[in-house]
């Protein structure tokens, strides 16, 4: 299916940390890889390299927290506000460490996917993020880990699952190696799952 068959996503994506799966996203879009386009970046860090690599990208980048909106009411409005305005279609967290509130939960509801460095149900929850996940895989001597992407509901890692992909953990694999290994898939599994969200394979 050419690109220009397919409905052109609008997506916001969220991120509070180093922001590469969501630089994958837009260079996707770019490329054309995706017809898709980021429309708005929202991050919760004023310091994160994901805001400054949207700004970079000329991308929309918004710092929205506590401390900018100090009630948690205030905060989920004025996000819903900032996704609606922006014309987004779909949210894709990415890395985000926050919760969505109510009203942005209710808004977007069944249109937001998170990404999770692991084959959840398996090594996920409260906790359970960046090197802590890996950490836990490798005690845990598992053989395969993975990516799950799946819709995002109230709590942390639960949701329908949308896509899995399973990675190998090789003998020797130490945190970094293996954090490194399943980033890296990370970033091309996200965009083909936008892709088929976007070709309609992928009914959300
Ligand atoms: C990724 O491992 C993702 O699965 C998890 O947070 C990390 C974000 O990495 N939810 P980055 O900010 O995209 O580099």
């Amino acid at each position: 299916m050419k690109c220009e068959d397919t409905k052109k996503l609008h997506i916001a994506i969220f991120a509070s940390h180093t922001g590469t799966n969501m630089q994958a996203i837009i260079d996707a879009c770019r490329r054309g890889d995706l017809n898709g386009e980021v429309c708005a970046v929202i991050s919760n860090n004023s310091n994160s390299q994901a805001l400054e690599k949207a700004r970079i990208a000329g991308v929309p980048e918004y710092h929205l927290s506590n401390k900018t909106y100090p009630e948690e009411d205030e905060l989920d409005e004025a996000i819903c506000k900032v996704l609606t305005e922006s014309g987004a279609d779909i949210v894709a967290l990415a890395g985000y460490m926050k919760k969505l509130g109510p009203e942005v939960l209710k808004h977007y509801k069944g249109r937001i996917l998170n990404i999770h460095p692991s084959l959840l149900p398996k090594y996920g929850g409260k906790g359970m993020y960046g090197t802590h996940v890996h950490r836990a895989v490798i005690d845990a001597g598992e053989k395969t880990t993975g990516v799950t992407i799946h819709l995002v509901e109230e709590e942390y890692d639960t949701g329908k699952i949308i896509r899995q992909c399973e990675i190998e953990v090789l003998d020797g694999d130490t945190i970094d190696t293996l954090s490194k290994r399943v980033l890296e898939r990370e970033h091309a599994f996200y965009v083909e799952t936008l892709k088929l969200i976007s070709e309609g394979v992928i009914k959300l």
